[in-house]
């Protein structure tokens, strides 16, 4: 493929999994070529494949530690504003046309080596998107104009927001936090529900596995699920007075013993090393409905994060079919996982093909 273009994708992750993102990517494209921009944003450059297929298989492999993708269309020194503008608008230019609607995501990796930040990079681009006859939009629009402030100059980047995987500048998703919020933990189940079109449900059994002090069961409760929260620790006392909240002061292996119920939904964010998490979810499976979802945390120690996520969803395969690995924003140490049980699948197979 040596004639093929070159494209350069930027891509972002977490500062601390610089080298587990790269390892990960370099297991489904070996001798990819990684150059390190900022703190949390890498471009990489491929030949013969472009966004959308990169964006494929970071969804499909899964590449749990991408956050968000954009290619890359030019790169600008630290000159000034001017020269930035007039480069994002001939950006634009190329794929849209006057009137139509473009998301700008501004955002700088790292500490800006320039005289402006974010804001008032979005500030210049959009008003000369503006008086080019373009509609900018924070998000929503399918098409995603990124400008990133990083560590060798300014990059501009062009997505639709399906390939960006995240529809937030650099994927760095900023969620409001309600008066009622119980801990910060909601903040990786909200970023889930609120990011992701998965489809989870608004009504039924939830059983949250680790859920003290509570703010996934609140979030669950908000939704219109029953939950049974299971978990040593004190859950809020407001959560206390619902009648649709059943707190079991115990451990998920002694309540999973002792229940005969059946649930739509399991959530695990328990504190536990990964791989015995994964093993907890498969003796979960046995009081899941069928087509019930299952949200784990994985909480990863140091040494070889990808692998660890690699064998936690090996393992969770025998059971769950897996929708979605990703390391979210609200996430620090940890990846998030949505799996559906796999029982489901083989009904829908037959279901298909009557
Ligand atoms: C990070 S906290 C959960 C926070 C919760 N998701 C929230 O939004 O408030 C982890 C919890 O896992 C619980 N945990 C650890 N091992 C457990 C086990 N074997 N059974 C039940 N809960 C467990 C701990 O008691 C702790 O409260």
């Amino acid at each position: 493929m040596s004639g093929a273009p070159e494209t350069t994708i930027l891509i972002s992750f977490a500062e601390d999994y610089f080298a587990a993102m790269s390892r990960e990517l370099r297991r489904e494209l070996p001798a990819l070529s990684i150059e390190r921009l900022g703190p949390d944003l890498a471009g990489v450059a491929l030949k013969g494949i472009g966004i959308a297929e990169l964006s494929g298989i970071v969804r499909d492999a899964p590449v749990a530690f991408v956050k968000h993708l954009s290619e890359e269309v030019s790169r600008l020194p630290f000159d000034g504003l001017p020269a930035v503008t007039a480069a994002a608008v001939a950006a634009t230019g190329s794929r849209l046309r006057q009137g139509d609607e473009v998301a700008l995501q501004c955002w700088v990796s790292g500490k800006a080596r320039t005289d402006f930040g974010s804001s008032a990079l979005f500030e210049a681009i959009m008003k000369a998107h503006t008086a080019e006859g373009f509609v900018v939009r924070r998000s929503g629009p399918e098409a995603i104009l990124s400008a990133c402030i990083h560590d060798k100059g300014i990059s501009l980047g062009l997505a639709t927001d399906r390939q960006a995987l995240s529809n937030w500048p650099g994927g760095r998703v900023r969620l409001a936090r309600p008066e009622n919020s119980v801990s910060r933990a909601e903040f990786k189940l909200e970023e889930l529900i609120a990011t992701t079109d998965i489809d989870f449900p608004r009504r039924g059994k939830a059983v949250d596995l680790g859920a003290s002090p509570g703010g996934w069961t609140r979030i669950l409760r908000e939704r219109g699920l029953e939950v049974w929260s299971i978990d040593p620790g004190d859950l809020a006392p407001p959560l206390l007075k619902d009648p649709l909240v059943h707190h079991e002061r115990t451990t998920t292996g002694s309540f999973l013993h002792s229940t005969s119920l059946r649930f739509d939904l399991a959530t695990n964010d328990m504190r536990m090393p990964p791989m015995l998490s994964c093993e907890t979810m498969l003796e979960v499976a046995r009081v899941l409905n069928q087509d019930a979802l299952a949200v784990v945390t994985l909480k990863l120690g140091k040494n070889s994060p990808e692998r660890t996520v690699r064998s936690c969803l090996s393992l969770l395969s025998r059971r769950y079919d897996v929708l979605l690995a990703r390391q979210l924003h609200h996430n620090r140490h940890e990846v998030s996982v949505v799996a559906r049980l796999a029982a489901a699948r083989s009904r829908r197979r037959s279901e298909a093909s009557r």
